[in-house]
């Protein structure tokens, strides 16, 4: 299962991948603004440490100038994944840039129906929003199995569930279960995932029990 940060800050970004356990990157419009920056700076420096796909949006929501705006970010680095709004336009755009070799990234999917729509028209990744279905008293898990099933039915749809909108630990371990190809988490979910107070609790008393044996290892 890939990892991907959701997250557009660059400082935080470069201190998680030092774990060599980031595959990519997913930024949307609302994460890009949070930083201030100018958006394509903010892409390209990405980019220039993470190999893996990072994923840059479009911002138009006609489909013309949703594929200019694609040539534009693609142009930035060869790892760019162009995220599109899954519209009836984003569908036209993501077939277009699919059919040029260009990495898709099909946003805001809330359905089956969507999925496969997604697929057919080439996307690379599809991205449903677990959290924000959760928050509607919707079953975001749910959706991400379903995906997963119909996928699953027919090996020629490529394209990669991408489980999104990831609110806690929990939403990882249950994507993995379900089989989801990758997760873009939160900066600070990622780091949840590695803490746990009994390996805390353990290691001082590891430590404080080593320290009272007087020896050293190098
Ligand atoms: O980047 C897309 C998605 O992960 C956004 O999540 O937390 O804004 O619902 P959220």
């Amino acid at each position: 299962m890939k990892f991907f940060l959701d997250s557009a800050d660059v400082k935080e970004i470069k201190e998680l991948a030092e774990t060599g356990l980031i595959d990519g990157i997913t930024t949307n419009p609302t994460l890009i603004a949070k930083e201030g920056k100018d958006f394509k700076k903010v892409i390209a420096e990405i980019c220039s440490f993470i190999p893996g796909p990072v994923s840059a949006e479009v911002t138009s929501t006609d489909v013309k100038e949703m594929i200019q705006e694609g040539h534009t970010l693609a142009r930035l680095a060869n790892n760019v994944a162009i995220k599109v709004p899954l519209t009836f336009d984003g569908l036209k755009a993501c077939k277009a840039l699919s059919d040029e070799g260009i990495v898709v990234n099909v946003t805001l999917c809330f359905s089956a129906a969507q999925a496969l729509l997604a697929a057919k028209a080439g996307a690379t990744f599809i991205s449903p929003f677990m959290g924000r279905l959760d928050d509607i008293g919707h079953n975001g898990l749910e959706l991400i199995h379903e995906i997963c099933h119909i996928y699953g039915n027919y090996p020629n749809l490529t394209t990669e569930v991408l489980a999104a909108s990831i609110r806690h630990p929990l939403h990882i371990i249950d994507v993995a279960k379900a089989g989801a190809d990758v997760a873009t988490i939160p900066p600070k979910i990622f780091k949840q995932l590695y803490q746990h107070p009994l390996t805390d609790k353990g290691l001082e008393s590891f430590l404080k029990d080593w320290k009272a044996t007087g020896q050293k290892i190098i």
